[in-house]
């Protein structure tokens, strides 16, 4: 199957009554990998654009906290978008995807729990270097 097919949206379970609402997210069917980091963007300025890499191992969950995102994944044959615009609502993506972050709405916060420490040995920051890898397989 197409590495592509394999990112998916993922239904974060949600508590709500008069008080507001929770979310959690732990290992399981929807979170494939143990938590070994957590980052977020934020502070993204109108029209700009996040990603445009891909990661050899690194498994991720993304979850638009507040605000709204587009995430295009690619695995070098296939692309697709996914919005993200709920906090009960997560992208998967699996490992050699390249994914781009665009059309942030103001105010976005987006959360990403990663499956291991940051590694800059684990990106691919040059689309031709990824793609020479994932068409391989
Ligand atoms: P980068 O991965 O390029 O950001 P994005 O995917 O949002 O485009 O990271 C931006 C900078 O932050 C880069 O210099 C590496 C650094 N960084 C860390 O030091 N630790 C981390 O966990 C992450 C994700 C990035």
């Amino acid at each position: 199957m197409a590495e592509a097919r394999r990112c998916r949206l993922v239904a974060i379970p949600k508590f709500s009554d008069d008080r507001g609402s929770l979310s959690f997210v732990q290992p399981g069917p929807s979170l494939p990998f143990e938590i070994r980091r957590v980052y977020y963007l934020y502070d993204i300025p109108p029209d700009r654009e996040r990603g445009e890499h891909g990661h050899r191992k690194l498994q991720q969950l993304i979850i638009a906290l507040a605000g709204a995102v587009d995430v295009e994944c690619d695995d070098g044959r296939e692309k697709r978008t996914f919005r993200l615009d709920s906090p009960d609502k997560g992208l998967y993506v699996c490992p050699m995807i390249w994914r781009r972050l665009s059309g942030f709405s103001a105010g976005t916060v987006c959360l990403v729990l990663a499956s291991e420490p940051y590694d800059e040995s684990d990106y691919f920051r040059d689309y031709d270097d990824f793609l020479s890898v994932a068409l391989r397989t």
